[in-house]
């Protein structure tokens, strides 16, 4: 194909994602005026023009993926990558799950769980219905919904958001450019159903992979994506970001997807701190989660409704969180910082000598 039809065949299956989203956000809402009690009106309508700032974000966001595939960053295969037929399998189950959901929503039952989860085996904190999803993070059926539920709240640009952290990743992991591609080792924190880790490998068809979830029925799902791909299959591993189960510096890269707005406030610094100690000296963690009030000031009234709508425990305390002190609180240095759509992304890096090292370093010399 050349190229500008692929850009059209690109921003035509954009534009598609986009419309569908917006489609079926009108039409659910209306079906479930019909059929279940009408939601509260829990937060103000978004404005006109905000919506068309939204519209500008996202169409310049899908150009800057464009634009990475066509530096060669990742293979622009990714670019029309979906996996329909799981899409097409799932998405009527959204309706028939829909009623249930909005119910629970407006009864603010927040901790309702399937009678075959157990849900004591995992931190209170995460035993929530996060966006009133059916069974939190704990079920196949939760599983299976997800990615098409993320793609429809972000009409489309789900992937395109999780997809920026690999630039600053791929840049990051310079510093290991002496190494054979096969002893890179990078870390998807926080992994849920694989799409980070999916896009990874395309960018680093040898590297070593790796993924971590709470969720044993997220990383079933994850490995089902993950074992169509071509490449070494990454390893999952079902455990707690709070104590990841790897040694000190051992990742060059870490990476971690939609996850901080999720934690409360002392976790959120935890597993910060986990990231650091798992990271390599002179390695990079890139972080992608929701714009906040520090770089979005005029998302305010998105930021505000995102949180009325959605049970979303944490996030009105991450949206003004700093997450720039925290990440030098764990050790990093040089964070910067970038926008994409309604996502924004910290760049961290690990001291080559931590002042720890350097000083057991001094004290080894002394002594
Ligand atoms: C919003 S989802 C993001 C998933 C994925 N990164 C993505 O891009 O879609 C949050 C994920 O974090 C996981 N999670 C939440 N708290 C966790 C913790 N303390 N340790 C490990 N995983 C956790 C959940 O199981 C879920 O898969």
């Amino acid at each position: 194909m050349s190229e500008p039809l692929t850009k059209l065949a690109y921003q035509a299956f954009h534009q598609g994602k986009s419309y569908f989203g917006l489609a079926h956000k009108a039409l659910s809402t209306q079906f479930l005026n019909l059929v279940a009690h009408p939601p509260e009106q829990r937060a103000s309508p978004i404005p006109v023009e905000l919506l068309l700032k939204i519209q500008k974000r996202l169409t310049k966001i899908n150009e800057t993926d464009w634009q990475d595939a066509e530096k060669g960053i990742y293979p622009a295969s990714l670019l029309l990558e979906n996996d329909w037929q799981d899409f097409f399998r799932h998405y009527p189950l959204l309706w028939f799950d829909m009623p249930a959901t909005w119910e629970r929503a407006n009864q603010k039952r927040y901790q309702e769980f399937s009678q075959d989860v157990d849900t004591s085996i995992y931190p209170s904190y995460y035993t929530q219905n996060f966006h009133h999803q059916t069974d939190g993070y704990l079920s196949e059926w939760s599983a299976n919904l997800y990615d098409v539920q993320v793609d429809i709240l972000f009409n489309g640009a789900a992937d395109a958001m999780r997809r920026r952290v690999l630039a600053p990743l791929k840049q990051g992991l310079q510093t290991f450019s002496n190494l054979d591609p096969r002893q890179v080792r990078v870390l998807d924190v926080a992994s849920g159903t694989g799409r980070t880790l999916k896009f990874i490998r395309s960018m680093l068809p040898k590297a070593s992979l790796h993924g971590v979830d709470l969720s044993s029925a997220y990383l079933r799902k994850a490995n089902q994506h993950l074992s169509q791909q071509s490449g070494e299959l990454p390893q999952l591993i079902q455990a707690n970001a709070e104590e990841l189960p790897y040694l000190d510096n051992y990742f060059h890269g870490t990476t971690c997807v939609f996850l901080f707005h999720e934690l409360p406030p002392a976790v959120r610094q935890q597993v910060i701190n986990e990231c650091f100690r798992v990271t390599k000296p002179g390695g990079v963690f890139v972080i992608c989660d929701s714009i906040q009030l520090s770089d979005s000031p005029e998302m305010a009234p998105v930021m505000d409704s995102f949180a009325a709508m959605f049970h979303e425990p944490y996030y009105r305390h991450y949206a003004s969180d700093d997450l720039v002190s925290r990440l030098q609180d764990a050790g990093f240095t040089t964070v910067t910082e970038e926008v994409h759509f309604m996502s924004k992304y910290l760049i961290a890096h690990k001291p080559i000598a931590t002042e720890q090292q350097a000083n057991k370093i001094a004290e080894a010399a002394i002594t």
